[in-house]
């Protein structure tokens, strides 16, 4: 079946080639005004100006999008969205004062998150996580990552990554899967590392491996959690069966991760708060995507990203969500692309390209998504009009899109 756009007013990220932008060229939003877009069989077929348009209305369905903006899904490239509940009591524990040390001594954080999972069967983690899937979907996201990392014990790590599994075969947008079993210690090996790394290695990984359960490996490299040493050992081990790192880097220390994360040629090294010159420059050397999660700085009160350091030293960057429910309990990547103009100074079109075209990059989804490019997936969205594309990220908290299109097919 083939659908033709028309009148669309801004036509965005138009590209002929997938190219991952760095530093200066992340500001190079592509965009063709007055334009049509064809998709055939749930594909970007033709796009083109309104002037040049010739309808092919005997075998089309038409759509009028006068006024409309039309542009990629966003590809968000770092969830964690198969939880058990979520932890609004910690939420407001923080706010009454508490420190995360207490909070973790209350039995909250992730080992609160780990005990929960681990009471709750495969089928209602399923049914939540599809849940929170088609909540992102309805908010535009168009491709999306999730991470295991709440089981922390073989039979939890499974039985997250099975429902990813399953989640990629019901869902309208790719899926990809990444094996965190080194989020945190579980308290019985506080004092021994090396068991449970030897059980990530030994016992999680050949059984994951085996049922074909991951697509990335990641760790959390900081202080008290993973070390660059252990960080590096449990990467490698995931990259003998195939797995890429991906991984948790500089979110409260400078923690070594993204040196780590370059070394292991990571395909991201994500969060990214707390950066000094030496992380920057290694990382703008590298071929590794830094993947900035502003929300979750937010929710957690620390200082932002230092994005435009990040970007002005040459870095390539995306942007992503982190949904989970300890540190960003909001997968809405239209807050994400806002926070990341108003708090972290990166411009709308960094902003966008950050979050489809190099989001689409840091899942290995470039040839698929994150353009508007013939051939690709025809996961879209259609905003509501608005005057400008930087009108989008500057009146945040408001709802501009008007519908999601995924495959050809309206969300
Ligand atoms: O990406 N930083 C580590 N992991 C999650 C939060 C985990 C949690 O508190 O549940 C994150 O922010
Ligand atoms: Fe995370």
């Amino acid at each position: 079946m083939t659908i033709e756009c028309t009148n669309i007013r801004f036509l965005v990220n138009t590209r002929t080639e997938s190219k991952l932008l760095r530093g200066d060229a992340l500001s190079d939003l592509p965009i063709m005004e007055n334009a049509y877009l064809r998709i055939t069989d749930g594909i970007i077929s033709d796009y083109g100006s309104m002037a040049d348009f010739e309808s092919d209305s005997s075998t089309s369905e038409a759509y009028d999008a006068t006024g409309q903006t039309v542009m990629p899904a966003w590809c968000d490239s770092h969830t964690h969205i198969v939880f058990a509940t979520s932890r609004e009591d910690e939420f407001v524990d923080k706010i009454k004062g508490l420190s995360y040390a207490e909070i973790a001594a209350k039995g909250g954080g992730i080992l609160n998150s780990a005990t929960k999972l681990n009471e709750t069967s495969e089928g209602d983690l399923f049914r939540s996580a599809k849940e929170r899937l088609n909540e992102v979907i309805r908010m535009g996201t168009g491709a999306i990552e999730i991470k295991s990392g709440y089981g922390l014990s073989v039979e939890g790590e499974l039985k997250m990554l099975r429902v990813i599994k399953k989640l990629k075969e019901i869902s309208p947008i790719p899926v990809k899967a990444t094996f965190l079993g080194a989020h945190s210690y579980p308290v019985e090996y506080k004092e021994n590392h090396q068991a449970y790394i030897d059980l990530i290695i030994k016992q999680m990984l050949p059984a994951i491996a085996k049922e074909e359960l991951a697509d990335y490996i990641d760790a959390f490299c900081e202080t008290g959690f993973f070390s660059p040493e252990e960080t590096e050992l449990i990467c490698r081990a995931g990259m003998e069966y195939g797995l890429k790192a991906k991984i948790h880097a500089n979110q409260l220390n400078l923690s070594g991760g993204v040196q780590t994360g370059v070394k292991l040629g990571a395909l991201s090294v994500d969060h990214l708060e707390t950066m000094d010159d030496d992380a920057i420059r290694i990382l703008a050397e590298s071929d590794t995507i830094g993947t900035l999660l502003p929300t979750a700085a937010y929710f957690l009160r620390m200082p932002f990203q230092p994005a435009r350091k990040i970007i002005d030293a040459g870095c390539a960057v995306a942007l992503a969500s982190d949904y989970n429910p300890g540190s960003s309990p909001s997968g809405n990547m239209n807050q994400v692309v806002s926070m990341s103009c108003i708090q972290m100074r990166m411009l709308p079109e960094e902003a966008i390209n950050a979050a489809t075209i190099n989001g689409a990059f840091a899942m290995d989804l470039q040839d698929e998504l994150g353009s508007i490019t013939i051939g690709k997936k025809a996961n879209l969205i259609f905003t509501k009009p608005i005057p400008s594309i930087a009108y989008l990220p500057y009146a945040f908290g408001a709802n501009h899109i008007d519908r999601v299109m995924i495959n050809g097919e309206w969300f």
